[in-house]
């Protein structure tokens, strides 16, 4: 088997990271950035970060602030109009996932304009021509998208968010600066620190994952399961060490890919906006007990990563039900809502949400086949 792996040309960790962007820059001769971000970016004093840093190197940029979350086609053609407009040469992408695969999708299409309509770029991306260079600031800890190679776009017409795949839209440099996570509220700490958790176990899983992807998938699985609680809390150490567990773990969830834990969240997102990491968050359980008897023995080292005791004198079944109930205690632990109800998911939609949920991109990666019945209670388990 040949293995493919894919990462940035160049990442910094740590404290005060986003200072580096300024010689990343220059030394790449960039001479005008577009920086994509929020309006609660900026007002929160978040992006306005690496605005001064921009400023006191007197590099050119101007600034693109109407992401949504669950960014949309609207946000992509929009994005692509400015970029054009203000006749940049890279972005510096600022924000969590939504700003980060919008930056993608813009970069993408001003180096490859005949794929103009985003759609097209669904699943594998055919693309020719690498994306326009992207600098991608992380402020949540938990999507990864500044090292995947992957970006999630909704389609508001059709109620559906759709994944595309392309080496080409790598960001060149990933900063992962844990001062800029200081300000999530701690929802939005647990809910993103879910999602890479699920990145970390659903990497581990899927079909695909080989020794290298397993190294990286089970330190993450070990960062984030002793610091999401001390981070969601808004301790610093907690916050760093979030911050590095879920990169490690979009390292290899990029490479291997993921199962249908995305593929059911998806579709919660485009048709209710409910936020990525918590429907992720909470799917996973049911997922994992579908899942358990085509992992082998994985759920063992997940538990073990969780810091369940003495794992290896378990039986099989024993070692996989101290797993999941690891999990179900973290998620409950953080916060994370127990029944799809609460956020107004209603039983006459389940049909169009596995629909949606089979057709999706992380499915066959998952470690067991689904069929659309099994999809549909998955979603009714937890209605
Ligand atoms: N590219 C990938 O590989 C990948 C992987 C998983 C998910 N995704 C996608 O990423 C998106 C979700 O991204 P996300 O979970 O990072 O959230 P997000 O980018 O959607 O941000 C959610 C909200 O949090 C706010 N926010 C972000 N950082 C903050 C901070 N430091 N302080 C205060 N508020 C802050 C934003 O303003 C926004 O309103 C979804 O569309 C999802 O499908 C992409
Ligand atoms: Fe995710």
């Amino acid at each position: 088997m040949i293995c493919r792996t894919i990462l940035n040309e160049t990442s910094y960790f740590g404290e005060g990271a986003i200072t580096k962007i300024a010689d990343e820059i220059k030394s790449r001769g960039l001479k005008k950035i577009m920086l994509v971000t929020d309006k609660d970016l900026l007002e929160f004093k978040v992006a306005t970060k690496v605005c001064f840093v921009m400023d006191d190197a007197d590099i050119a940029y101007e600034i693109y602030d109407k992401i949504k979350a669950n960014p949309t086609i609207k946000n992509v053609t929009e994005g692509v109009e400015f970029c054009r407009d203000c006749r940049a040469d890279a972005i510096v992408a600022v924000g969590g996932g939504s700003a980060i695969d919008t930056s993608k999708a813009v970069a993408v299409i001003i180096k490859n304009p005949e794929f103009a309509d985003v759609r097209s770029l669904e699943g594998a991306s055919p693309t020719k021509h690498k994306c326009l260079p992207i600098i991608a600031v992380s402020t949540t800890s938990g999507t990864a998208a500044e090292v995947t190679i992957n970006y999630v776009i909704t389609d508001e017409e059709k109620n559906r968010k759709f994944v595309c795949t392309d080496p080409h839209d790598i960001p060149v440099v990933a900063i992962i600066d844990p001062d800029m996570t200081a300000s999530m509220p701690a929802k939005l700490c647990a809910a993103t620190g879910m999602d890479a958790l699920v990145h970390a176990i659903e990497g581990y899983i899927t079909k695909g994952a080989w020794e290298l992807t397993d190294m990286m998938h089970l330190k993450a699985i070990e960062i984030i399961s002793r610091s999401l609680r001390g981070s969601v809390k808004g301790e610093p150490k907690g916050r760093a060490d979030m911050a590095l567990g879920q990169y490690i773990a979009g390292m290899g969830f990029s490479n291997v890919g993921l199962g249908i834990v995305h593929s059911m969240a998806h579709p919660l997102s485009a048709v209710y906006d409910t936020p990525h990491g918590v429907a992720c968050a909470m799917l996973l359980t049911p997922v994992l007990k579908f899942n358990a008897e085509a992992t082998g023995e994985k759920y063992r080292a997940v538990a073990k990563a969780m810091g369940v005791k003495k794992t290896k004198d378990m039986s099989i079944k024993e070692a996989r039900k101290e797993c999941i109930a690891a999990v179900e205690k973290l998620s409950a632990d953080v916060g994370i809502p127990q029944k799809l109800s609460e956020l107004g998911i209603k039983e006459k939609d389940i049909k169009f949400l596995a629909e949606s949920a089979m057709a999706d991109a992380c499915t066959p990666g998952n470690p067991r086949d689904a069929s659309l019945k099994e999809i549909e209670n998955l979603y009714r388990s937890i209605l």
